[in-house]
């Protein structure tokens, strides 16, 4: 059922024929929200727009307090926004998706549960009756590829603030969740274990299909990880500015020092400056 909506599947080409292209995976049509506070309406998103296409990812960068983690919510189906449409494969979302995995900054991980146990988290809500054996041979597969093989009877105390990324990141996979939605995942992390994770991140989505939204201060990162980085404005936040990555799936982080590269960051670090107002040039 997609409640009557009907995602875009074709573009018309250069030449005016028909083209098969991507699903679109995740759709926001005109969202405005606003939270009610002690001191008012605090209009959060005015009128904002996104689309990401099956398997793509999107980073979203933008000043604090602007509205990302907001969004992120309002994709997982957390809160309802005030006005427009979000639909997820063409569905339209009204409450949370087990289709969506998410990870955040400071991962909540259950003490009292061994690593595998918090990997396996989601399968007891989403497959419930999925026996004990096939949950963990899921779970050892990605955590294997998060190079945690040996850590799956720890407690997560025992772990370094990385490897409990990982675990998260591990969490918010195990289900084959169509969307992940990542909300400063690495943001706690030293520079070096951040881009380590950015590593561990491509080869993930080499090995799980999933379309991701990342939300990220880091402007690499976002240039490292996505296909396009979308730029919000300061609160009410719009999208600014848009900039296609022109890098192919394979990526190392040398790449990152290329002269592309560095173009880019600059053209997002200049973006950044107008969102936060201290540079007033469109
Ligand atoms: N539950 C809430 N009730 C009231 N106001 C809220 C609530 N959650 C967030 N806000 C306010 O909404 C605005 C946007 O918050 P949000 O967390 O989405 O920003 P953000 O872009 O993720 O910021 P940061 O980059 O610092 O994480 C902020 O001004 C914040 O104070
Ligand atoms: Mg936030």
């Amino acid at each position: 059922m997609n409640g009557g909506h009907c995602p875009p599947s074709f573009l018309l080409a250069s030449n005016g024929t028909q083209t098969l292209t991507e699903k679109i995976q995740i759709e926001l049509k005109n969202v405005s929200h606003a939270y009610v506070t002690a001191d008012g309406r605090l209009p959060v998103l005015k009128n904002f727009s996104l689309e990401v296409k099956s398997g793509g990812f999107t980073a979203v960068v933008g000043p604090s307090g602007c509205g990302k983690s907001t969004l992120t919510r309002l994709i997982a189906g957390l809160i309802k926004p005030d006005e427009g449409e979000i639909y997820l494969a063409g569905e339209r979302v009204t409450s949370p998706r087990p289709t969506v995995g998410m990870a955040f900054q400071n991962p909540v991980m259950l003490e009292w549960r061994s690593v595998i146990k918090n990997v396996t988290l989601p399968l007891e809500i989403v497959k419930p009756s999925q026996p004990w054996s096939k949950q963990r041979e899921r779970a050892r597969e990605l955590l294997k590829m998060v190079s945690l093989e040996d850590f799956e009877d720890k407690r997560p105390s025992e772990l370094s603030g990385g490897m409990r990324q990982r675990v998260s990141l591990c969490r918010s996979l195990v289900h084959y969740p169509e969307v992940l939605v990542l909300d400063e995942p690495f943001g706690a992390l030293d520079a070096f274990t951040r881009e380590e994770l950015w590593l561990v991140m491509n080869a993930l989505r080499k090995e799980v299909a999933f379309t991701c939204i990342l939300i990220t201060h880091d402007l690499r990162e976002s240039v490292f990880l996505s296909d396009e980085v979308v730029v919000l404005s300061d609160r009410p936040a719009e999208t600014q500015h848009v900039a296609k990555i022109p890098f192919g799936k394979e990526r190392k982080l040398a790449d990152l020092y290329s002269p592309e590269a560095t173009q880019l960051l600059a053209g997002l670090r200049h973006q950044i400056e107008i969102a936060q107002g201290r540079n007033k040039e469109p």
